[in-house]
């Protein structure tokens, strides 16, 4: 039985109250219903100022159903110091955080997230046994001019090369194309992602955890995108933003 990782990142989006309200009604779920989602290695990635309230409200981690686990978007590469408005590593952990989203394309375009910078964070990750969640993805420009599959490995080598096979057992790897994303991407067809899917997995598919596909990911298409033999799970923004949303995806995604 292979694992599928299905995980939502809320962006900045929901209160304390509805970030609150989600987790529990999530956690009720799983725990009523585990046949329901049999296989599926779940994920939720709330903002930073909610992150410890979700983690109290998921309960504690080792009690949680079919091993849910809880992310951070993003945190500073340093453990600590004078980052105004930058949060770290151990404090994302001490909120409850176990796995690290990095270089999510709004933050490459954004706030500057270079392939240096995301090297880095992937270290800060390790260094304190979180996990990352190394995110890649090539721009419209690069994909119209068939660079697809360049851009994304020269993203995931810049974050990865030189980790340990150990370390590198613990990293996901989620292919985002940025002209899929968000409310004006447009829905992919496999044929167009599965290249720099494969090129993911050829170069790094047996040595990480795993390799997710996000991008305009809904229910009318999740089971044909996990139906290719290089998705290994998804990362969702909109259709999961509504628990309901999140735990139909999570349905299709069982075995
Ligand atoms: P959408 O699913 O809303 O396109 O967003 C995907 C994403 O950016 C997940 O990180």
């Amino acid at each position: 039985m292979t694992t599928r990782w299905v995980g939502t990142s809320w962006k900045m989006h929901k209160t304390l109250a509805e970030s609150v309200t989600y987790a529990q009604g999530l956690v009720a779920a799983l725990r009523d219903e585990p046949g329901e989602y049999a296989g599926v290695q779940p994920f939720v990635i709330p903002s930073h100022t909610a992150l410890a309230s979700v983690d109290e409200a998921l309960g504690p981690a080792r009690d949680r159903p079919a091993g849910l686990l809880l992310g951070a978007q993003d945190a500073h590469w340093e453990d600590a110091g004078a980052w105004t408005g930058e949060v770290s590593v151990p404090q994302v952990a001490d909120a409850g955080a176990q796995v690290i989203e990095i270089g999510h394309s709004e933050r490459r375009e954004h706030f500057a997230d270079s392939i240096e910078r995301t090297a880095w964070k992937v270290r800060a990750a390790l260094r304190h046994g979180l996990m990352p969640l190394l995110c890649v993805g090539e721009p419209d420009a690069v994909q119209r001019a068939g660079g697809s599959r360049e851009h994304v490995l020269d993203q995931a080598r810049g974050a990865l090369d030189g980790l340990s096979s150990d370390e590198l057992d613990s990293v996901l790897i989620a292919y985002e194309p940025v002209w899929a994303i968000g409310e004006h991407g447009r829905t992919p067809h496999t044929a167009e992602i599965d290249g720099p899917l494969q090129s993911l997995q050829g170069e790094f598919g047996d040595r990480v955890q795993a390799v997710l596909y996000g991008g305009s990911v809904n229910a009318g298409n999740a089971v044909e995108l996990l139906a290719l033999g290089t998705v290994e799970g998804l990362f969702v923004g909109r259709a999961a933003w509504s628990l309901s949303g999140y735990l139909e995806l999570l349905r299709l995604a069982a075995d």
